[in-house]
């Protein structure tokens, strides 16, 4: 068992680089420390607040010596708040961070040596993009999560946010009882079913996964299709479309408006993906779009056995997008990857590779 305990040692420690989550990682004696809101190069004094026998974590108390890319947050709430983990870096070089972790996750995890990665594409609003947010009600207070807790913090704007969505917590905060639950604010009342967060990166990435597919196609099957998004964008290009999604709400509003061509069902994936049969593989196109856990093994071999000309694989977590590629690699040769920047200010990456069947 791992022995925890809590101390008030303070130390100057170098950081060298940024992991997974966006906390700064630095060496004591060989044990790594992980410290938020540190930038690499830089030199910090910090507390060490939990020690395991692999590896710290402390708390920053004070840079020594700044990187170049530090900035003044937006937030009067980052630091507390559990949302946001990279406001104290610019812009450019949150983008410089997401590319190479993704890089580094494909070489350190997938084991590939040479990774074809692409620019990453970036969005246009820094601050201001998300066109909703869940935001929870206790005892009169109403707000996120602090970092690392289930307490509340009060929340009156989030900066990352669109106006509208502030708006709607103005109003909320407004109403005299609010009672205790979880409120999901939104910019616009559409449909309550999965959709992108931010609209004009998903517009990006609808568009980059357009161009990688080409024309004239027998079969798309679009797993985890949710409501279509990328099926419905692909439409001119397919004979034939298969949408598969468990959320039973996301396959109804597929199927709103469907053409003749589009099949969707409501379904889990584990026993979907394996009842496929194709008629032609070269001209067959597959995108896979899982939850950040990734694909299950059942869902890697059954991909394995379509083997389908083209793999498109978008992943909102690079660590599951390079193991399961890793597991794959035997049948699949990557051509490209595209990191896009979806959530400013937050540590979170989503990633579209795209590979063919060998
Ligand atoms: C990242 S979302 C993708 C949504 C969609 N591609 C879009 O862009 O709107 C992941 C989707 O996977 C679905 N999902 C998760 N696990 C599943 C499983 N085992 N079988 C089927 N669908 C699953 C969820 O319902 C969710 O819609």
């Amino acid at each position: 068992m791992q022995r925890e305990h809590t101390s008030l040692r303070i130390v100057d420690l170098k950081i060298e680089d940024i992991a997974f989550g966006g906390k700064g990682v630095a060496r004591e004696n060989g044990k790594a420390i992980f410290i938020p809101f540190t930038i690499e190069d830089e030199t910090v004094s910090a507390e060490i607040v939990r020690e395991k026998k692999k590896f710290a974590e402390a708390e920053l108390v004070g840079v020594k010596e700044s990187s170049p890319h530090r900035v003044t947050p937006e937030c009067p709430y980052f630091g507390r708040c559990g949302g946001c983990t990279y406001q104290h870096i610019n812009y450019e070089h949150q983008l410089a961070i997401k590319w190479r972790q993704v890089r580094d996750a494909l070489q350190r995890i997938g084991k590939f040596r040479d990774v074809p990665m692409r620019p990453i594409i970036a969005s246009l609003e820094q601050y201001g993009y998300r066109n909703r947010i869940t935001v929870h009600a206790q005892d009169g207070v109403i707000g996120f999560f602090r970092r690392d807790s289930h307490r509340l913090i009060d929340i009156e704007r989030c900066p990352i946010s669109r106006d509208e969505v502030n708006r709607a917590l103005t109003e909320l905060r407004e109403q005299p009882h609010v009672r205790d639950g979880h409120y999901t604010l939104r910019a616009s009342s559409g449909a309550r079913v999965f959709s992108q967060t931010n609209e004009a990166v998903a517009n990006a990435l609808c568009d980059l996964i357009v161009d990688l597919v080409p024309a004239n196609q027998k079969l798309l099957i679009d797993a985890y299709c949710g409501a279509g998004f990328f099926a419905k964008a692909l439409l001119d290009k397919f004979e034939r479309i298969i949408g598969i999604d468990w959320d039973k709400f996301a396959i109804d509003a597929a199927k709103q408006e469907a053409t003749a061509k589009e099949t969707y069902i409501a379904g889990d994936m584990d026993l979907e993906l394996a009842s496929i049969e194709l008629e032609e593989r070269e001209r067959t196109i597959l995108i896979i779009d899982p939850p950040a856990v990734g694909l299950s093994l059942a869902v890697r071999n059954a991909i394995g056995d379509l083997a389908p000309a083209t793999l498109i694989y978008v992943s909102c977590n690079p660590a599951t997008l390079a193991r399961d590629l890793k597991e794959l690699r035997g049948k699949f040769t990557i051509n490209s990857v595209t990191p896009l920047d979806m959530f400013p200010q937050t540590a979170e990456i989503e990633v579209v590779a795209s590979a063919s069947c060998q």
